[in-house]
């Protein structure tokens, strides 16, 4: 592939994100969230655990919601369940809606990446 050719890649992909939604977009939610969330996140209820809870079913369910997990106590605490809107805004700084956290900074600053990972969870 030319330079030339790999940046007019780049650029089609960028696109597709800004323009949001759509198969496009929530291909790239799923390539950024396998890059930035699998190490510590599986996508099945079924799964072994890992070092994060399961988000399985995210879209609606309860707040610290996987019974499995031993959530921290600020999340034990929380209320409420997931939306797509409270998701993105958990993503933008973590730790800001839930101090003391036990996810180690792990959010997305890049509003077009965190809203691709937001659609992706959320359309799962
Ligand atoms: C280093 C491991 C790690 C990474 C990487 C990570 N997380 Fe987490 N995540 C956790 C842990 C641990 C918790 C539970 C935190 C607690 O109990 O305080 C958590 C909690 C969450 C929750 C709340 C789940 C619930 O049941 O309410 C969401 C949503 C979430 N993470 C999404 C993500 C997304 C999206 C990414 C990728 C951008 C990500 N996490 C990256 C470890 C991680």
């Amino acid at each position: 592939m030319t330079a030339w050719s790999s940046s007019a890649a780049a650029a089609l992909v960028l696109a597709a994100i800004l323009a949001g939604g759509g198969p496009a977009a929530a291909q790239d939610g799923r390539a950024a969230f396998d890059a930035r969330c699998a190490s510590c996140h599986a996508l099945g209820a079924s799964a072994p655990a890992g070092p994060g809870p399961h988000l399985a079913g995210l879209r609606g369910r309860r707040v610290g919601g996987d019974p499995g997990f031993d959530y921290s106590p600020v999340l034990r605490a929380a209320t409420g369940n997931w939306t797509a809107d409270r998701l993105d805004r958990f993503l933008a700084d973590p730790e800001e809606m839930f101090p003391g956290l036990w996810m180690g900074g792990n959010g997305i600053d890049d509003p077009a990446a965190r809203r691709a990972v937001v659609e992706f969870l959320m359309s799962r």
